[in-house]
């Protein structure tokens, strides 16, 4: 086995054993998910094409003070996608999801699961980054949701998990608190959507890191 598999291989236990430490939970999962995603070959020419077009987008005024726009990055082929709210900082700088603070964590519950970032889709609902990184509006918001229900279609999961409010009221089309959302598999065009905290929010509230922990053990079971 090569040290870099092996490394991979440990990340991920050790990853696996801190959300399960943090969650108290008993049930333990292992073996790989059956049927795990093909690794990530080129994207289809379709996907390739809307991220040309969603680069030069200037729907909304965010088009002036993005760095770069962040299109989504991961397996076009994906069986899990995750959706979060819209680029920070770091995302803005590197163009790519969930690169920074909280994407270490997401990183972090990806590999818990057995998985690999370039296993997965990541993709934003806004694909640039509000200004101080402020909540999105809703004029951004309308303007650019199209975008990632074109990713959705043509990536067509198995299971999308919406991290956060935005997300998950976004692809839901529902105004219901996340609070009451997360847990429990919602659909999104005959695709199983399973609502979740976002990361960012369990670097400030880490108690409930097993809330989403739980879910994404639904997830995983969804995916065998
Ligand atoms: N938060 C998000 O919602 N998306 C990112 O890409 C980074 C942080």
């Amino acid at each position: 086995m090569h040290q870099e598999e092996l490394s991979s291989i440990i990340a991920s236990v050790k990853a696996y054993l801190d959300l399960e430490k943090e969650s108290g939970m008993e049930e333990y999962f292992f073996g790989p998910v059956e049927g795990a995603p093909a690794m990530a070959g080129d994207a289809p020419g379709n996907l390739e094409a809307l991220k040309k077009e969603v680069l030069g987008c200037r729907e909304c005024d965010l088009a002036r003070t993005r760095t770069n726009v962040v299109f989504g990055s991961g397996n076009p082929k994906a069986r899990l996608m995750f959706i979060g709210e819209a680029p920070g900082e770091e995302e803005d700088k590197q163009g790519l999801p969930f690169v920074g603070r909280a994407g270490q964590l997401l990183t972090k519950i990806i590999e818990a699961m057995g998985l690999k970032r370039q296993d997965v889709y990541i993709a934003n609902i806004l694909k640039c980054r509000p200004p101080n990184n402020r909540a999105p509006l809703p004029a951004e918001i309308i303007a650019c949701r199209e975008n990632v229900k074109r990713q959705v279609e043509m990536i067509s999961p198995r299971v999308i998990c919406t991290l956060g409010k935005f997300a998950t009221q976004t692809l839901l089309d529902t105004q219901t608190p996340i609070s009451a959302l997360r847990g429990n598999f919602r659909e999104y065009n005959g695709i199983k959507v399973m609502p979740t905290f976002h990361p960012a929010y369990l670097l400030r509230n880490p108690d409930d890191k097993k809330l989403v922990w739980q879910d994404m053990k639904k997830v995983m079971k969804e995916l065998k």
